[in-house]
């Protein structure tokens, strides 16, 4: 029999992918603690139990020794339970807890260097320290008074501005003049972060390497690119020693994401960020015959596998529901891809959201801005509410103004 899982993080949207890629793999005993924002797993069948307490907030009551006890207690009641850190509040977590977890550990990198790596501007010194190609960037310290000209001098135009510490693409812009900087960054009330960033901009095409490590070595990976729904896996060999190059230098441990863009033109890799956590498109992996949970919950507890390397493959991200080709594969087939079709499926409240979402579609656009005008005092669109923590949550961005020319408000999700 499968061993049990006990998943932690605080964001619902990465939490919901590690439970679904451990349904994938048919481990069914799976139990999260997690933050406010996990509490509607409850009402899912991802999970058998789901308990809410505080794992980030500095304002709130600490929780760090009932995270323990709670983990005690499952342990005692689940031999062989394995416990697995969704994202980086989930990983800093167990990292500060880990001496007192008497559980096996899916691979987890210090809170030290999750830091580093989570923060656009750490790593980018990381980097250079390194030799590893990323576009020049310069720190913006005050946008009321930084000489634009000097950003221009620093990083060419049209430059990106975004923020060091947020995801889901929030805040970030393409600037192409002076006017526009003051118009979208400098005068803008709206775009409020305290730390930014202007960067050289890079033509070219978004490449993801995805990976899973253990003291610096990569057990696994996947390269992808995505065409609207679609995933999709290839080879890019220097994006790939690139990412192995990071996870030796930082002796990583755990899944970790990185962003990067192919330079149209000249077909240089350049690095963007590190997301060192599990992903929004993880299923994909999965989907296409490398289940990254699966691996982590098997190294946790002792197990060892040669290096897997997802080269190739393809996956429609979109909801089964919406795929009618789906449907009978999900009711006939067995194996994984049949296991996660059922089991995004069986996810009702994620179901109702994609109902809703394909319902309002249906509905003229006169009553859906109508409809946007009203919600926008409350809950957004897929009934999720804006975060006090932009930096992890992958929701929409911050401010309408944050987002790239031409493109719409949805997240890059990877
Ligand atoms: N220097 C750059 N040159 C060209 N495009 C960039 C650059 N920086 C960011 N982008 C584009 O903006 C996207 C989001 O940027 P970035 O990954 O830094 O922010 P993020 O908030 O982490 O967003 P996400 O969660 O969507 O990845 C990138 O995937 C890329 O398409
Ligand atoms: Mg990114």
């Amino acid at each position: 029999m499968k061993t049990p899982c006990l998943v932690v993080g605080t964001s619902l949207k990465l939490i919901r992918e590690v439970l679904l890629a451990l349904k994938a793999e048919g481990r069914s005993n799976n139990h999260v603690i997690g933050g406010p924002d996990t509490a509607e797993l409850r009402r899912t069948r991802l999970c058998r139990t789901c308990t809410v307490i505080n794992i980030d907030r500095p304002d709130l009551p600490n929780d760090d020794q009932h995270f323990v006890q709670l983990v005690q207690q499952f342990a005692e009641r689940l031999p062989g339970l394995v416990l697995i850190a969704a994202d980086v509040e989930g990983a800093k977590l167990v990292d500060r807890m880990r001496p007192a977890l008497a559980v096996p550990i899916a691979p987890v990198a210090p809170a030290a260097v999750l830091a580093v790596l989570d923060d656009k501007w750490r790593f980018h010194q990381l980097c250079e320290t390194h030799r590893l190609r990323v576009p020049k960037t310069v720190r913006i310290t005050d946008k009321a008074t930084v000489r634009f000209d000097e950003l221009a001098a620093a990083v060419g135009l049209p430059m990106v501005v975004k923020p060091a510490n947020c995801a889901g693409s929030a805040g970030v812009l393409i600037v192409g003049s002076e006017q526009e900087f003051d118009r979208r960054v400098r005068n803008d009330d709206g775009y409020a972060f305290d730390r930014l960033l202007a960067q050289q901009y890079i033509a070219g095409a978004d490449f993801c390497f995805n990976l899973l490590a253990v003291d610096g070595q990569v057990q696994a990976q996947s390269l992808q690119r995505r065409d609207g729904h679609i995933v999709s896996f290839l080879s890019l060999p220097v994006l790939e020693d690139m990412g192995r190059r990071l996870a030796r230098y930082t002796r990583y441990s755990g899944p970790m994401c990185i962003d990067a863009r192919l330079e149209a033109g000249t077909g240089r890799v350049w690095l963007i960020e590190c997301n060192p956590r599990f992903w929004a498109s993880l299923n994909a992996s999965t989907w296409c015959g490398l289940n990254f949970v699966s691996l982590a919950a098997s190294l946790a507890s002792g197990g060892t596998a040669a290096p897997s390397r997802l080269s190739q493959g393809r996956f429609n991200e979109r909801h089964p529901l919406l795929r009618p080709t789906a449907w009978l594969r999900a009711l006939a087939a067995s194996g994984t891809q049949a296991r996660l079709l059922r089991a995004s499926i069986a996810d009702l409240p994620m179901l109702a959201r994609v109902l809703r979402h394909q319902a309002g579609r249906l509905l003229p656009k006169r009553v859906r801005r109508a409809a946007g005008g009203l919600r926008s005092s409350g809950a957004n669109s897929r009934g999720l509410h804006a975060s006090r923590n932009t930096a992890h949550e992958l929701q929409r961005p911050a401010s309408p103004a944050a987002r790239h020319p031409g493109q719409s408000s949805r997240p890059h999700r990877h």
